[in-house]
């Protein structure tokens, strides 16, 4: 199996499939790892981020219940943490959707509590005022370091990886790159936002940028969701605050004064105290997004053992888990993907004339 791109899907695919076999190369046009899952929250929030019920829901419940087997299993630690997120509201319409949101979740058997402030207070002595949070019990992990634990552990398997090696075509075959063409029976695009250059699939950047703080007295211990940004706790006392959504920006990778503002203001709204934390770094990244923001796994159309593995959107880390098992299992042992994820949704315009 030849995998294109060094990301957290990739890398879950090299792992997955090597568990069960497979051999694997996998090319990574810069640096594993260096993407979208570098700079990633790791949130795996399938409760906290969907609306509502729907294949979202589901896929990301699925794949979030899988972090503690890899967790078990992986070389290197990836900071697990499943202990909640909290989602706080400070106005009224936003503490009429979390009561909405904790109602139908629980009538779908999930947990989600409704805290009034003090709850909130004790879950999260740092936090503004609130009018209420909803408690869910989703977690985060690490971006980086769950990225370089699947790569670690497919290498220690017998993967093969070539970072620097630009894949500039995919075919029925193999592919060309920066050094020659590599024949493969089965070629796995997960090259994340640079999926849709490489293939016919509709998959476009959406630029995000993020704030890595290190905050003055750890006030931070869980997750906190707001309505303008999310604060996530992060190994050393930092936290992580994120992301802006920009799919105008196209591949544009730069870190803007205006975002960086936006994003201070908006930790500092929810955690005051973080307006004396130093500010350790500054990110932009591209999340891969399709028209209805689920990912594309399955066969191309119009080519012989091309498959897609790409489109998590702002869910990259939480469905990787799910997407090696699923996407190692189709290509090596014929079994079926989530219909909701299928290539052929997006109709003819978005399939491969047979190269
Ligand atoms: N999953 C959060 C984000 O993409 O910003």
């Amino acid at each position: 199996m030849l995998i294109v791109g060094g990301g957290v899907v990739g890398c879950a695919i090299a792992y997955e499939a090597r568990k069960r076999g497979a051999s694997v190369l996998l090319l990574e046009r810069q640096r594993i790892g260096g993407g979208a899952s570098h700079g990633a929250g790791g949130m795996l929030a399938p409760q906290v981020e969907s609306a509502g019920p729907g294949a979202a829901l589901e896929l990301g419940l699925r794949s979030r219940d899988l972090f503690a087997e890899w967790q078990a299993e992986l070389p290197t630690s990836f900071d697990l943490d499943l202990s909640g997120i909290l989602r706080v509201a400070h106005t009224e319409a936003a503490a009429a959707e979390l009561r909405r949101r904790a109602e139908w979740q629980r009538g779908l058997g999930l947990a989600a509590r409704i805290c009034d402030p003090a709850e909130v207070t004790d879950l999260c002595p740092g936090c503004a005022e609130v009018l209420c949070g909803l408690w869910v019990p989703d977690g985060q992990c690490s971006a980086p370091r769950l990225t370089m634990a699947l790569a670690q552990g497919a290498t220690q398997r017998g993967a093969e990886m070539r970072e620097g090696v630009v894949v500039t075509a995919v075919r029925t075959g193999g592919v060309d790159t920066t050094e020659g063409r590599i024949s493969a029976g089965q070629v796995v695009v997960a090259a994340g936002a640079w999926s849709g250059l490489l293939t016919p699939a509709p998959v476009r950047p959406v630029k995000g940028q993020r704030l890595l703080l290190r905050q003055p007295d750890r006030l931070l211990g869980i997750t906190v969701f707001g309505d303008h940004c999310y604060l996530v706790p992060k190994a050393g006392g930092r936290v992580l605050a994120g992301a802006t959504e920009e799919p105008e920006a196209g591949f544009d990778t730069r870190v803007t004064v205006e975002a960086v503002g936006r994003l201070a203001r908006a930790a500092c709204a929810l955690v005051p105290a973080l307006g004396g934390a130093e500010l350790v770094e500054a990110w932009a990244g591209l999340r891969p997004a399709t028209p209805d923001r689920l990912p594309v796994l399955g066969r191309l159309p119009g080519y012989e053992g091309v498959w897609l593995a790409t489109g998590h959107h702002r869910n990259g880390i939480l469905l990787s888990a799910l997407t090696g098992r699923v996407v190692a299992d189709a290509v090596l042992h014929g079994r079926a993907l989530p219909a909701a994820c299928a290539p052929e949704r997006f109709g003819a315009r978005h399939q491969g004339g047979g190269r």
